[in-house]
Protein backbone atom coordinates (compact mmCIF):
# COMPACT_ATOMS: atom_id res chain seq x y z
CA UNK A 1 0.00 0.00 0.00
CA UNK A 2 1.17 3.61 -0.90
CA UNK A 3 1.57 4.96 2.26
CA UNK A 4 -0.51 8.41 1.21
CA UNK A 5 -3.26 6.66 -0.32
CA UNK A 6 -6.31 6.32 1.39
CA UNK A 7 -7.24 2.71 2.10
CA UNK A 8 -10.30 1.59 0.03
CA UNK A 9 -12.88 1.03 2.16
CA UNK A 10 -15.33 -2.28 1.10
CA UNK A 11 -18.11 -1.24 -0.94
CA UNK A 12 -20.75 -3.16 0.67
CA UNK A 13 -20.37 -1.36 4.51
CA UNK A 14 -22.04 1.72 3.27
CA UNK A 15 -23.94 0.94 0.00
CA UNK A 16 -27.62 2.19 -0.61
CA UNK A 17 -30.72 -0.41 -0.47
CA UNK A 18 -30.94 -3.03 -2.67
CA UNK A 19 -33.67 -5.94 -3.61
CA UNK A 20 -31.52 -9.24 -2.71
CA UNK A 21 -28.84 -10.17 -0.23
CA UNK A 22 -27.01 -13.01 0.32
CA UNK A 23 -25.20 -13.70 3.34
CA UNK A 24 -22.28 -16.62 4.08
CA UNK A 25 -20.84 -17.65 7.32
CA UNK A 26 -17.53 -19.50 6.70
CA UNK A 27 -15.02 -21.52 9.28
CA UNK A 28 -11.81 -21.80 8.32
CA UNK A 29 -10.26 -25.20 7.98
CA UNK A 30 -7.30 -25.27 10.45
CA UNK A 31 -3.65 -25.24 9.32
CA UNK A 32 -4.54 -23.75 5.91
CA UNK A 33 -4.38 -19.81 6.88
CA UNK A 34 -1.04 -19.22 4.97
CA UNK A 35 -3.49 -20.36 1.65
CA UNK A 36 -6.70 -18.59 3.16
CA UNK A 37 -5.43 -14.81 3.53
CA UNK A 38 -3.99 -14.11 0.16
CA UNK A 39 -7.64 -15.99 -1.09
CA UNK A 40 -9.30 -13.38 0.96
CA UNK A 41 -7.27 -10.29 -0.50
CA UNK A 42 -8.75 -12.04 -4.03
CA UNK A 43 -12.16 -11.98 -2.67
CA UNK A 44 -11.74 -8.46 -1.29
CA UNK A 45 -10.64 -7.14 -4.81
CA UNK A 46 -13.25 -9.62 -6.89
CA UNK A 47 -16.34 -8.01 -5.13
CA UNK A 48 -14.72 -4.68 -5.51
CA UNK A 49 -14.38 -4.95 -9.29
CA UNK A 50 -17.89 -6.43 -10.02
CA UNK A 51 -18.89 -3.16 -8.40
CA UNK A 52 -18.11 -1.45 -11.17
CA UNK A 53 -18.93 -4.07 -14.22
CA UNK A 54 -22.35 -4.51 -12.11
CA UNK A 55 -22.91 -0.79 -11.11
CA UNK A 56 -26.36 -0.96 -13.50
CA UNK A 57 -27.36 -3.66 -10.68
CA UNK A 58 -26.01 -1.68 -7.68
CA UNK A 59 -24.12 -4.61 -6.97
CA UNK A 60 -21.78 -4.44 -3.40
CA UNK A 61 -20.41 -6.36 -0.74
CA UNK A 62 -17.86 -7.22 1.95
CA UNK A 63 -15.79 -9.76 3.30
CA UNK A 64 -15.51 -9.61 7.42
CA UNK A 65 -13.20 -11.46 9.87
CA UNK A 66 -14.51 -12.45 13.15
CA UNK A 67 -13.57 -11.44 16.16
CA UNK A 68 -12.18 -14.59 17.28
CA UNK A 69 -10.55 -15.70 13.96
CA UNK A 70 -8.09 -12.48 14.26
CA UNK A 71 -5.76 -13.08 15.64
CA UNK A 72 -4.65 -16.65 14.38
CA UNK A 73 -5.51 -14.90 10.61
CA UNK A 74 -3.56 -11.44 11.23
CA UNK A 75 -1.17 -12.19 14.14
CA UNK A 76 0.78 -9.16 13.86
CA UNK A 77 -2.40 -6.47 14.59
CA UNK A 78 -5.61 -6.21 15.63
CA UNK A 79 -8.33 -3.74 15.74
CA UNK A 80 -8.34 -1.46 18.77
CA UNK A 81 -11.71 -2.29 19.70
CA UNK A 82 -12.39 -6.15 18.15
CA UNK A 83 -13.98 -8.48 21.01
CA UNK A 84 -16.30 -11.08 20.83
CA UNK A 85 -20.29 -10.84 20.35
CA UNK A 86 -21.42 -9.38 23.70
CA UNK A 87 -23.91 -12.09 24.97
CA UNK A 88 -26.44 -11.14 26.99
CA UNK A 89 -29.41 -12.33 28.52
CA UNK A 90 -32.28 -11.29 30.92
CA UNK A 91 -36.08 -13.34 31.30
CA UNK A 92 -37.31 -14.26 28.33
CA UNK A 93 -34.98 -11.63 26.10
CA UNK A 94 -32.16 -13.87 24.98
CA UNK A 95 -28.87 -11.98 22.36
CA UNK A 96 -26.78 -15.05 22.46
CA UNK A 97 -23.38 -15.46 21.05
CA UNK A 98 -22.30 -17.56 17.96
CA UNK A 99 -19.24 -16.95 16.47
CA UNK A 100 -17.61 -17.82 12.99
CA UNK A 101 -13.94 -16.93 11.40
CA UNK A 102 -15.22 -15.31 8.14
CA UNK A 103 -18.72 -13.51 6.63
CA UNK A 104 -19.25 -12.59 3.61
CA UNK A 105 -22.33 -10.12 2.48
CA UNK A 106 -23.41 -9.64 -1.20
CA UNK A 107 -25.86 -7.81 -2.11
CA UNK A 108 -27.65 -6.56 -5.87
CA UNK A 109 -30.39 -5.81 -7.46
CA UNK A 110 -30.08 -8.83 -9.28
CA UNK A 111 -30.51 -12.28 -8.02
CA UNK A 112 -28.90 -14.18 -10.78
CA UNK A 113 -25.66 -12.12 -10.37
CA UNK A 114 -25.96 -12.36 -6.74
CA UNK A 115 -26.26 -16.81 -7.41
CA UNK A 116 -23.50 -16.45 -9.59
CA UNK A 117 -20.88 -14.47 -7.75
CA UNK A 118 -21.83 -16.71 -4.18
CA UNK A 119 -21.01 -19.81 -6.42
CA UNK A 120 -17.92 -18.24 -7.54
CA UNK A 121 -16.70 -17.16 -4.03
CA UNK A 122 -17.34 -20.26 -2.51
CA UNK A 123 -15.31 -22.06 -5.12
CA UNK A 124 -12.39 -19.67 -4.66
CA UNK A 125 -12.67 -20.44 -0.73
CA UNK A 126 -13.24 -24.29 -1.63
CA UNK A 127 -10.91 -26.57 0.49
CA UNK A 128 -9.81 -23.41 2.52
CA UNK A 129 -12.94 -23.20 4.55
CA UNK A 130 -16.15 -24.84 5.75
CA UNK A 131 -19.72 -22.87 5.01
CA UNK A 132 -21.74 -22.68 8.16
CA UNK A 133 -24.56 -20.97 7.36
CA UNK A 134 -26.57 -19.18 3.87
CA UNK A 135 -29.30 -17.17 4.43
CA UNK A 136 -30.77 -15.16 1.50
CA UNK A 137 -32.57 -11.67 2.16
CA UNK A 138 -34.98 -9.67 0.17
CA UNK A 139 -36.22 -5.96 -0.09
CA UNK A 140 -40.00 -6.74 1.59
CA UNK A 141 -42.36 -4.08 0.51
CA UNK A 142 -41.30 -0.48 0.52
CA UNK A 143 -38.32 -1.58 2.64
CA UNK A 144 -40.36 -2.63 5.47
CA UNK A 145 -39.53 -5.95 7.98
CA UNK A 146 -41.47 -8.60 8.13
CA UNK A 147 -43.34 -6.93 10.60
CA UNK A 148 -44.74 -4.04 8.53
CA UNK A 149 -42.81 -1.55 9.44
CA UNK A 150 -40.55 0.87 7.37
CA UNK A 151 -36.55 -0.27 8.49
CA UNK A 152 -33.61 1.83 7.95
CA UNK A 153 -35.50 5.46 8.22
CA UNK A 154 -33.33 6.56 10.88
CA UNK A 155 -30.08 5.79 9.45
CA UNK A 156 -27.19 8.17 8.53
CA UNK A 157 -27.50 9.44 5.09
CA UNK A 158 -24.89 10.50 2.45
CA UNK A 159 -21.42 11.16 3.33
CA UNK A 160 -22.71 10.65 7.01
CA UNK A 161 -22.60 7.10 6.64
CA UNK A 162 -19.03 6.92 6.03
CA UNK A 163 -18.60 9.11 9.31
CA UNK A 164 -20.98 6.52 11.47
CA UNK A 165 -19.53 3.22 9.82
CA UNK A 166 -15.83 3.92 9.11
CA UNK A 167 -12.78 3.54 11.66
CA UNK A 168 -11.04 7.09 11.06
CA UNK A 169 -7.20 8.15 11.93
CA UNK A 170 -8.27 6.69 15.70
CA UNK A 171 -6.59 3.31 14.28
CA UNK A 172 -4.79 4.45 11.52
CA UNK A 173 -3.77 0.88 10.60
CA UNK A 174 -7.31 -0.02 10.64
CA UNK A 175 -8.85 3.12 8.80
CA UNK A 176 -11.57 2.26 6.68
CA UNK A 177 -12.49 -0.53 8.10
CA UNK A 178 -15.93 -1.22 10.16
CA UNK A 179 -17.07 -3.14 12.99
CA UNK A 180 -19.60 -5.37 12.09
CA UNK A 181 -22.66 -7.49 14.22
CA UNK A 182 -24.62 -10.19 12.78
CA UNK A 183 -28.02 -11.09 14.83
CA UNK A 184 -30.26 -13.18 13.01
CA UNK A 185 -33.75 -12.79 14.60
CA UNK A 186 -36.56 -15.11 14.06
CA UNK A 187 -40.53 -13.67 14.37
CA UNK A 188 -43.23 -14.64 15.98
CA UNK A 189 -45.19 -13.18 13.31
CA UNK A 190 -48.72 -15.07 14.32
CA UNK A 191 -48.50 -13.46 17.54
CA UNK A 192 -47.45 -9.78 16.41
CA UNK A 193 -50.52 -10.25 13.86
CA UNK A 194 -52.95 -10.88 17.12
CA UNK A 195 -51.95 -7.34 17.95
CA UNK A 196 -54.09 -4.46 17.60
CA UNK A 197 -51.92 -1.77 14.92
CA UNK A 198 -51.97 0.72 17.66
CA UNK A 199 -50.29 -1.72 20.24
CA UNK A 200 -47.94 -2.54 17.48
CA UNK A 201 -46.67 1.22 16.86
CA UNK A 202 -46.33 1.75 20.79
CA UNK A 203 -43.99 -1.23 20.46
CA UNK A 204 -41.88 0.44 17.33
CA UNK A 205 -42.56 4.31 18.52
CA UNK A 206 -43.62 5.11 15.01
CA UNK A 207 -47.14 4.62 12.76
CA UNK A 208 -46.99 2.02 10.90
CA UNK A 209 -48.65 2.78 7.15
CA UNK A 210 -47.20 6.13 7.20
CA UNK A 211 -44.05 5.81 9.23
CA UNK A 212 -44.39 9.01 11.55
CA UNK A 213 -42.19 8.88 14.17
CA UNK A 214 -44.06 9.77 17.77
CA UNK A 215 -44.18 12.82 19.25
CA UNK A 216 -40.98 12.84 22.08
CA UNK A 217 -44.14 12.56 25.02
CA UNK A 218 -45.89 9.57 23.11
CA UNK A 219 -43.37 6.86 23.42
CA UNK A 220 -43.58 4.44 25.68
CA UNK A 221 -40.38 4.26 27.42
CA UNK A 222 -40.79 0.58 26.47
CA UNK A 223 -40.58 1.15 22.67
CA UNK A 224 -38.07 -0.40 20.11
CA UNK A 225 -37.12 3.53 19.34
CA UNK A 226 -36.37 4.58 23.00
CA UNK A 227 -34.54 2.05 24.06
CA UNK A 228 -32.09 2.25 21.13
CA UNK A 229 -31.89 6.08 20.47
CA UNK A 230 -28.75 7.17 22.91
CA UNK A 231 -26.15 9.25 23.64
CA UNK A 232 -23.03 9.09 24.34
CA UNK A 233 -20.85 10.94 27.44
CA UNK A 234 -20.20 14.01 25.28
CA UNK A 235 -24.47 14.56 24.83
CA UNK A 236 -23.97 13.42 20.87
CA UNK A 237 -26.13 11.12 19.32
CA UNK A 238 -24.79 7.15 18.98
CA UNK A 239 -24.82 6.31 15.60
CA UNK A 240 -24.84 3.07 13.63
CA UNK A 241 -25.20 2.29 10.38
CA UNK A 242 -27.98 -0.79 10.00
CA UNK A 243 -27.54 -3.04 6.63
CA UNK A 244 -30.36 -5.36 7.57
CA UNK A 245 -32.87 -7.16 5.49
CA UNK A 246 -35.57 -9.54 6.01
CA UNK A 247 -35.31 -13.47 4.81
CA UNK A 248 -36.66 -16.47 5.04
CA UNK A 249 -39.78 -18.72 4.37
CA UNK A 250 -42.65 -19.78 5.35
CA UNK A 251 -41.17 -22.13 8.49
CA UNK A 252 -38.49 -19.28 9.91
CA UNK A 253 -38.50 -15.78 8.98
CA UNK A 254 -37.02 -12.20 10.47
CA UNK A 255 -34.50 -9.82 10.04
CA UNK A 256 -30.72 -10.59 9.42
CA UNK A 257 -29.97 -7.47 11.54
CA UNK A 258 -26.34 -6.02 10.45
CA UNK A 259 -24.81 -3.00 12.54
CA UNK A 260 -21.94 -1.37 11.14
CA UNK A 261 -19.99 1.53 13.12
CA UNK A 262 -16.39 3.18 13.55
CA UNK A 263 -16.68 1.87 17.32
CA UNK A 264 -18.15 -1.65 18.52
CA UNK A 265 -19.50 0.21 21.72
CA UNK A 266 -22.74 1.73 20.58
CA UNK A 267 -24.25 -1.24 18.97
CA UNK A 268 -23.75 -3.08 22.18
CA UNK A 269 -25.18 -0.18 24.60
CA UNK A 270 -28.06 -0.47 22.43
CA UNK A 271 -28.72 -4.00 22.88
CA UNK A 272 -28.36 -3.64 26.66
CA UNK A 273 -31.03 -1.34 26.59
CA UNK A 274 -33.10 -3.61 24.35
CA UNK A 275 -32.44 -6.47 26.84
CA UNK A 276 -32.21 -5.18 29.97
CA UNK A 277 -33.82 -1.86 29.89
CA UNK A 278 -33.15 1.61 31.63
CA UNK A 279 -32.91 0.28 34.95
CA UNK A 280 -36.68 1.03 36.07
CA UNK A 281 -38.07 -1.93 34.46
CA UNK A 282 -38.37 -0.65 31.14
CA UNK A 283 -36.79 -3.14 27.86
CA UNK A 284 -37.87 -3.14 24.59
CA UNK A 285 -41.20 -4.65 23.74
CA UNK A 286 -40.39 -5.60 20.22
CA UNK A 287 -38.37 -8.51 21.99
CA UNK A 288 -41.43 -9.83 23.14
CA UNK A 289 -42.10 -10.33 19.18
CA UNK A 290 -38.68 -11.99 18.02
CA UNK A 291 -35.84 -13.91 19.33
CA UNK A 292 -31.95 -13.87 17.98
CA UNK A 293 -30.82 -16.85 17.07
CA UNK A 294 -27.29 -15.79 16.28
CA UNK A 295 -25.14 -13.17 17.71
CA UNK A 296 -21.77 -12.39 15.73
CA UNK A 297 -19.11 -9.85 15.86
CA UNK A 298 -16.16 -8.74 13.11
CA UNK A 299 -14.18 -6.79 11.64
CA UNK A 300 -14.24 -4.96 7.92
CA UNK A 301 -11.31 -4.46 6.97
CA UNK A 302 -10.06 -2.27 4.27
CA UNK A 303 -9.55 -3.52 0.95
CA UNK A 304 -6.07 -2.38 0.91
CA UNK A 305 -5.52 -3.78 4.29
CA UNK A 306 -6.26 -7.28 3.19
CA UNK A 307 -4.21 -6.57 -0.21
CA UNK A 308 -1.34 -6.38 2.05
CA UNK A 309 -1.33 -10.27 1.97
CA UNK A 310 -1.93 -10.64 -1.80
CA UNK A 311 0.91 -13.34 -3.55
C1 LIG B 1 -34.94 1.76 14.29
C2 LIG B 1 -36.90 -2.61 13.54
C3 LIG B 1 -33.26 -4.67 16.00
C4 LIG B 1 -31.15 -0.35 16.43
C5 LIG B 1 -35.81 0.75 13.92
C6 LIG B 1 -37.08 0.96 13.26
C7 LIG B 1 -37.61 -0.26 13.04
C8 LIG B 1 -36.70 -1.25 13.58
C9 LIG B 1 -38.94 -0.59 12.35
C10 LIG B 1 -37.72 2.32 12.91
C11 LIG B 1 -37.33 2.86 11.57
C12 LIG B 1 -35.89 3.23 11.42
O1 LIG B 1 -35.44 4.29 11.85
O2 LIG B 1 -35.17 2.39 10.88
C13 LIG B 1 -36.07 -3.54 14.14
C14 LIG B 1 -36.32 -4.96 14.18
C15 LIG B 1 -35.30 -5.54 14.88
C16 LIG B 1 -34.41 -4.48 15.27
C17 LIG B 1 -37.54 -5.63 13.54
C18 LIG B 1 -35.04 -6.97 15.23
C19 LIG B 1 -35.83 -7.95 14.93
C20 LIG B 1 -32.38 -3.68 16.36
C21 LIG B 1 -31.17 -3.88 17.10
C22 LIG B 1 -30.58 -2.66 17.24
C23 LIG B 1 -31.43 -1.69 16.56
C24 LIG B 1 -30.67 -5.25 17.60
C25 LIG B 1 -29.29 -2.29 17.92
C26 LIG B 1 -28.73 -3.01 18.88
C27 LIG B 1 -31.98 0.58 15.84
C28 LIG B 1 -31.66 2.00 15.75
C29 LIG B 1 -32.78 2.61 15.15
C30 LIG B 1 -33.73 1.55 14.89
C31 LIG B 1 -30.39 2.68 16.20
C32 LIG B 1 -32.95 4.10 14.84
C33 LIG B 1 -33.54 4.77 16.04
C34 LIG B 1 -33.79 6.26 15.83
O3 LIG B 1 -32.80 7.00 15.78
O4 LIG B 1 -34.95 6.65 15.71
N1 LIG B 1 -35.62 -0.59 14.11
N2 LIG B 1 -34.90 -3.29 14.81
N3 LIG B 1 -32.52 -2.35 16.05
N4 LIG B 1 -33.21 0.35 15.32
FE1 LIG B 1 -34.09 -1.45 15.14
Amino acid sequence: MEPQTMPREQLGICAEINLHSVYLMFNAIEGEENHLRPCIANVAEYIHELADQYGDSAFNGFVAIGANFWDTFYPAARPALLKPFPAMSKDNREAPGLEFDLFVQLRCDRYDVLHLVANEINQMLEGLVELMEEERGFRFMDSRDLTGFVDGTENPKGQHRQQVALVGNEDIGFKNGSYAHVQKFAHDLSSWQRLSVKKQEDIIGRTKSDNIEYASEDKPLTSHIKRVNLKNDQGEPMEILRQSMPYGSLKEQGLMFISLCHTPDYFEKMLHSMVHGDGAGNHDHLMNFTHALTGSSFFVPSVDFLAQFEE
